[in-house]
């Protein structure tokens, strides 16, 4: 079991965030912006899938993951609570957040099935953002130039995204989730994920008007297949799901645990005095 730790974060968000927050550069604004927005949406069906499959679970395996599931929930509802905030900014901006309306009706074709869909598709989403994690967390630059505040904010999710990454999928394995549908439910969410995360950027840049720029396109190119690239460096650990042994804890979470270990000032733990 791991245990999760919730933390409170310290940071303003009340101050307006620039259009452009994120170094200046308006493609890399628009992908983190497209990926703020599907987090409150995404991050309550995470909550729910895994509550849901605590509840599945035989009463002497709940009391095992109790803790655990207890700061899973935690993390990932101050995620969405900080991203709202933060959602709030760029409706400001004009953004318009087409990506949840999307996701919520295709939710609406999950009530009633076996709890384990949930958990397999909410593992899934956590390969990708354990790894989109150890990304960001090992290339930091892509930050550079930008408000420390919301560099502390992306990292602190980051690093609890690496922390918790192994929950959804070990309750998947206790409730004798198979293989089979571990690797289908893998396949449709990438697909899912992927488009999702194109259509939103490619929406926020068209209402902030740099669609059609050929330096947002040359920033897209670098900053998703070039060196240190996050498409490019993501590709192989996200492979690694496919394999018959694969285990979220094979992925190491270093970064993550030094992260939150040299950024204490950031945080208070829930709970605990600061
Ligand atoms: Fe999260
Ligand atoms: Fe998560």
């Amino acid at each position: 079991m791991t245990e999760l730790v919730v933390r409170r974060l310290l940071i303003d968000l009340e101050t307006p965030v620039r259009r452009h927050w994120c170094g200046g550069d308006a493609f890399r604004s628009a992908f983190f912006n497209a990926l703020s927005m599907s987090f409150p949406v995404g991050e309550q069906f995470f909550i729910d899938s895994v509550r849901n499959g605590l509840k599945a679970l035989p009463p002497a395996q709940q009391a095992a993951f109790q803790d655990e599931v207890q700061g899973f929930i935690g993390q990932e509802a101050t995620h969405r609570r900080i991203h709202g905030l933060f959602n709030a900014h760029l409706e400001k901006q004009g953004l318009r957040n087409d990506w949840e309306a999307r996701a919520r009706d295709r939710l609406k074709l999950m009530e009633g099935l076996d709890p384990r869909h949930g958990l397999a598709i909410t593992a899934a989403n956590e390969h990708f953002t354990a790894l989109f994690a150890e990304w960001m967390l090992r290339h930091t630059a892509w930050l550079d130039d930008t408000e420390p505040r919301l560099k502390t904010m992306w990292l602190w999710h980051s690093a609890e995204e690496s922390e918790h990454k192994n929950t959804a999928f070990d309750l998947y394995k206790a409730l004798g989730g198979s293989e089979a549908w571990r690797l289908k439910w893998m396949r449709r969410v990438t697909f899912i994920f992927l488009t999702d995360t194109l259509r939103q950027t490619v929406n926020n840049l068209r209402r902030d008007g740099t669609l059609l720029k050929w330096s947002t396109w040359t920033s897209a190119a670098r900053f998703l297949l070039g060196q240190n690239g996050m498409l490019r460096v993501s590709y192989r650990p996200w492979r690694a799901w496919f394999q018959a042994d694969f285990h979220p804890s094979q992925q190491h979470s270093t970064l993550s645990e030094n992260w939150l270990r040299d950024n204490q000032a950031a945080y208070t733990r829930v709970g605990q005095p600061a």
